[in-house]
C-alpha cells in the first residue's frame, strides 16, 4: 500500500498507540526495577516470596495475644504500616540481650511492635508509646490486657516530639535502653537526635523504612519522605557518637549503638 493513501487520522492514530506502548514499557520496566531493588514485610509486599515465607514459617515465634493483634491488624486497610513480625521479634531479641528495661516506641499504629516489646521487658519495665492519634492504639489495648503487660505501655497521645521533649524536662536524658523510630519520615532527624540524649550509652536507636520502598536510590526533587530518611542515612554513616548496621529486613532497618 503507498505512503499517500493512509489517511493522515490513521497515522495520528498508529504513533499515539505507539507513544502508549512506549511508555507503559518504561513504566513497567521502572516497577518491576523498583520491586527488584526494594526488600519487603512478611505481611505485605513479601506475600508472594517464599524465601521470605520460609523465613517466617521456620523461626517466629509469637506469643498468642501477638498472633491475634497481627490477624486483627490485616483487617485493616493501613496494615502495610505495621512492622514486619520477622523484626519486630529480631529488635525484641535484641532488647532483651542487652538486658533493656526502658523502652520508646515512637509511632506505634495498632501496636504489634509496643507488644512485642513490652512482653521482652522485665516485670517492672516500661515502654513509652507516642502516637498523634489514639483511633489505631485503641485496636491494639485489648490484646496488651491479654498478653497481661499493659501495665509496662505507657501511652502518650501528641506529637511524639513533644514526648521526648517531656521526657528531657523531666530529667530522663541518658535512662533509656532501646528507641524504636518508626512514625512520620519527616521529622526522622529530629526523633534521632532526641533519641540519642535519652539513650544511655551501650543502648540501641533503631530506625525503620531506612530503605523506603527502594526510593533512597532516586530520590525525586519534592518527595519530602525520601529526601529525609536518604538524610539522615548518609548523616549516621559518619556520625562518631555510635556504631552502625544497616540491615535488609522489612522496609530496611538501621540500628545505631550508642558509644
Ligand atoms: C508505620 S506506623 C507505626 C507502626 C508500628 N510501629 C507497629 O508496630 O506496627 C506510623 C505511626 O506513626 C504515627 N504518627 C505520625 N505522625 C506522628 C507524630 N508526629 N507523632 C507521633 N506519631 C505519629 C501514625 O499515626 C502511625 O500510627
Ligand atoms: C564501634 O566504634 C568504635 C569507636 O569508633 C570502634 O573502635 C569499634 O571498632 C566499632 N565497633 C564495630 C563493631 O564497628
Amino acid at each position: 500500500m503507498a505512503l499517500q493513501s493512509i489517511s493522515k487520522e490513521a497515522l495520528i492514530g498508529s504513533a499515539s498507540i505507539g507513544v502508549v506502548f512506549i511508555i507503559a514499557y518504561y513504566a513497567g520496566k521502572r516497577k518491576s526495577t523498583l520491586s527488584k531493588m526494594s526488600i519487603s514485610k512478611s505481611h505485605s509486599g513479601g506475600k508472594d516470596n517464599p524465601l521470605l515465607q520460609y523465613v517466617v514459617s521456620h523461626s517466629l515465634r509469637e506469643h498468642p495475644a501477638l498472633k491475634k493483634l497481627r490477624l486483627k491488624t490485616m483487617e485493616d486497610s493501613w496494615n502495610r504500616m505495621m512492622v514486619a513480625s520477622e523484626q519486630s521479634q529480631f529488635m525484641a531479641n535484641l532488647a532483651q540481650l542487652i538486658k533493656a528495661k526502658k523502652a520508646i516506641e515512637i509511632g506505634v499504629y495498632t501496636g504489634y511492635n509496643s507488644l512485642s516489646i513490652a512482653l521482652a521487658l522485665p516485670e517492672d519495665g516500661q515502654v513509652i508509646a507516642c502516637d498523634i492519634d489514639e483511633k489505631y492504639p485503641n485496636i491494639g489495648f485489648p490484646f496488651w490486657k491479654e498478653a497481661g503487660v499493659e501495665h509496662k505501655i505507657d501511652l502518650r497521645i501528641q506529637p511524639a516530639l513533644k514526648t521526648l521533649d517531656s521526657l528531657l524536662a523531666a530529667g530522663e536524658a541518658e535512662t533509656f535502653d532501646f528507641i524504636f523510630i518508626d512514625a512520620d519520615k519527616v521529622n526522622y532527624d529530629g526523633y534521632y537526635e532526641k533519641s540519642l540524649q535519652l539513650l544511655r550509652k551501650g543502648g540501641i536507636i533503631a530506625i525503620d523504612n531506612v530503605l523506603w520502598g527502594g526510593k533512597v536510590l532516586n530520590p525525586a526533587e519534592d518527595d519530602l519522605d525520601t529526601l529525609a530518611i536518604d538524610k539522615l542515612n548518609k548523616k549516621l554513616l559518619r556520625d562518631t557518637r555510635i556504631n552502625l548496621s544497616m540491615l535488609t529486613v522489612g522496609d530496611g532497618l538501621t540500628l545505631a549503638f550508642k558509644l
